[in-house]
C-alpha cells in the first residue's frame, strides 16, 4: 500500500485495492454486469453508514422505496437535454409547476404590492443562492451602484461568500447574539448604505437551525429599497408544514413585504434527488438579471435562464414527481415525525445539566457545553456510530434531524449513548478532544497564522479528492 493511498488524510481510495484504479479509457468496454457489480457493492456500503439514523443531515428522505420510484422517474428523462424545449416541453411543466407549488408554499399569493411572484429551478442550494446575488448585483447596477455590497448574518451560508466572491461584491458580516443565535439587526440597520444592494437572513441557518429575525429584516429593505434574500435552503420545505402543525415557526416568506427573494431546496427536505433547489423571486423583473442571451454567436442565438446551460431533465422530472408523490399530507406527515424527534433528542440533551443548546431551534439542533469542550461527546459517540457536524466559535456539534432518525428506537439509542458520552467527557475535561483539531476552534481562539494554514490543509484535501495519484496510474 502506498503512502499516497494511506496519506496524511488517510485513504481516500478505499476501493482501489478491490477494483483497482483506472487512468486511461479502457481499450475495451467492460461488462454492463461487472460495472454494475462493482458499484452495487460500493452503493450497498455507502447506504448502511446512515440507514441506521445515527448521520445528521445529509440523507433527508432516507426511503428506499421513494429514491428507487424518483430513479426510475429520472431515467424517463435522464438524457434529455432541458435546453431543447422543442425536444422536451416535459421540461417547461415540470420546471413551471416545481415552481408554482414552491411559490404556493412561500406565500407568494400574499403579494399584493402589483409584483408578480416567479421562480427557477437550479441545481442545488449553492446554485440558487449565488443567482440570487447575481440579480442583486444586476437591479444595484441599474440604480448606480458599481460597488455593490450585502450585509450577511456571519451565520449565512458560505455559498454568499463564494458568490459574492465571483460577482466582486462586498461582504459585510453582521454578527450574531451568541445567546439567541440571530443576527443582531441594529448591526445591519446601521450598515446599510448607498452600495447595499441585498441584505441576508437565513430560515433556519445551518449550524444552529435558528431563524433570523426576518420581519425586522424585512423592514429596514422596505424602508431602504433594497433587496432581502432568505436563505430557506435547508428550512424552506420543512418549516412551512412546522407552521401548519403548529410549532411557533416565525413567518419568514413573502407575506413579509421586504422579502424579494427566496432559496428553497428540493434535494434537501423537499425529499428530491440530489442536485435541485428553487430559486424564488417577488418579481418577474428580477428574474430577467440572471437570465444570459447571446445573439451574434455564430453557433446561433443562445440563451439560458441561468448559470448552467445543458441541463438533464431527468431531474426536473424527480422533483416534480417527488412533490406530486409527497403531497401535502405527505409532507406534513414527514414533518411532524421530524420536529417530534428533534424536540425529544433535545430534551434528552437538555436532561443533562452540561449541556447547552444554542438558541431557540427546531428540526436542526446545536449544542455546547461550559463544562467540558463538547467534541469529547462528539470523540465518543463518533464510536458509537454517530456522525454529527460540528461547529466552531463556540466548538458545538448539531444534529439535523431527518427522516432516518423517525424510526423505532433512535432516540432511545441516542439518550444511551449521549449519557455515556457524557460521563466519558466530564472523566477526561481537562484533555484536548481528537475531534476538536478537525471541527472546531482550538482552546483559547486560533493561533497566528491558523486560517492560512487551514485554507491550504483544505485545499490540499481537496488536491488529493480530485486526481488520481501520480505513482498510482494504473489500467484496472
Ligand atoms: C442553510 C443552507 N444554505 C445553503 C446551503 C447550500 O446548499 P447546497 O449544499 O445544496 O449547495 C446549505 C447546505 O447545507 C444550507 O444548510
Amino acid at each position: 500500500m502506498s503512502d499516497e493511498v494511506n496519506g496524511p488524510f488517510g485513504d481516500l481510495f478505499p476501493y482501489s485495492r478491490r477494483f483497482g484504479k483506472t487512468a486511461q479509457l479502457p481499450e475495451k468496454g467492460k461488462p454492463r454486469e461487472e460495472i454494475l457489480a462493482e458499484l452495487q457493492q460500493m452503493s450497498f456500503e455507502e447506504n448502511n453508514c446512515w440507514k441506521t439514523g445515527q448521520c445528521s443531515g445529509t440523507m433527508y428522505g432516507g426511503d428506499e422505496g421513494h429514491f428507487k420510484f424518483l430513479n426510475e422517474v429520472f431515467s424517463l428523462f435522464s438524457h434529455m437535454n432541458a435546453i431543447q424545449r422543442d425536444m422536451c416541453p416535459s421540461a417547461t411543466r415540470f420546471e413551471s409547476e416545481i415552481g408554482a407549488m414552491t411559490l404556493d408554499l412561500m406565500h407568494a399569493d400574499a403579494v399584493n404590492d402589483g409584483k408578480t411572484p416567479c421562480t427557477a429551478i437550479t441545481s442545488g442550494g449553492t446554485e440558487s443562492i449565488i443567482s440570487a446575488l447575481l440579480v442583486y448585483r444586476g437591479i444595484g447596477r441599474e440604480r448606480g451602484v458599481t460597488a455593490p455590497e450585502v450585509i450577511l448574518p456571519v451565520t449565512a451560508h458560505p455559498a454568499f461568500e463564494k458568490g459574492a466572491w465571483l460577482f466582486g461584491i462586498k461582504v459585510v458580516h453582521a454578527p450574531i447574539n451568541p445567546e439567541t443565535t440571530l443576527v443582531d439587526v441594529d448591526f445591519v440597520r446601521k450598515n446599510v448604505n448607498d452600495n447595499t444592494v441585498a441584505l441576508v437572513g437565513s430560515a433556519g441557518n445551518y449550524a444552529y437551525g435558528t431563524i433570523d429575525p426576518i420581519d425586522q429584516l424585512s423592514e429596514i429593505a422596505v424602508e431602504h429599497g433594497i433587496g432581502l434574500h432568505i436563505d430557506g435552503c435547508l428550512g424552506g420545505f420543512i418549516l412551512p408544514f412546522g407552521e401548519e402543525l403548529g410549532y411557533d415557526i416565525p413567518t419568514f416568506d413573502f407575506r413579509l413585504p421586504g422579502v424579494t427573494s427566496i432559496s428553497a431546496d428540493t434535494h434537501k427536505f423537499g425529499f428530491s434527488l440530489k442536485g435541485s433547489s428553487v430559486i424564488c423571486y417577488r418579481d418577474k423583473s428580477m428574474r430577467r438579471h440572471q437570465y444570459f442571451t447571446s445573439e451574434s454567436w455564430p453557433g446561433g442565438k443562445y440563451h439560458s435562464p441561468g448559470i448552467q446551460g445543458s441541463r438533464s431533465v431527468g431531474i426536473l422530472a424527480a422533483t416534480w414527481s417527488a412533490m406530486m408523490s409527497m403531497g401535502r399530507e405527505g409532507y406534513l406527515r414527514q414533518a411532524k415525525a421530524i420536529f417530534e424527534t428533534s424536540f425529544a433528542m433535545q430534551d434528552i440533551v437538555l436532561s443533562h445539566p452540561e449541556l447547552r443548546i444554542l438558541g431557540n431551534p427546531t428540526f436542526c439542533f446545536s449544542f455546547t457545553s461550559d463544562k467540558f469542550d463538547i467534541y469529547h461527546i462528539n470523540d465518543c459517540m463518533k464510536k458509537q456510530g454517530w456522525r454529527f457536524n460540528g461547529q466552531q466559535y463556540p466548538n458545538a456539534i448539531h444534529m439535523c434531524v431527518t427522516r432516518p432518525q423517525t424510526q423505532p428506537g433512535v432516540v432511545d439509542h441516542f439518550a444511551k449513548d449521549l449519557a455515556e458520552a457524557v460521563a466519558y467527557a466530564n472523566g477526561h475535561a481537562d484533555e484536548m478532544p481528537a475531534s476538536a483539531a478537525v471541527y472546531g476552534g482550538l482552546p483559547g481562539g486560533d493561533l497566528p497564522g491558523m486560517r492560512e494554514f487551514v485554507k491550504e490543509a483544505l485545499c490540499s484535501l481537496m488536491d488529493a479528492t480530485m486526481d488520481l495519484p501520480q505513482s498510482e496510474k494504473v489500467m484496472a
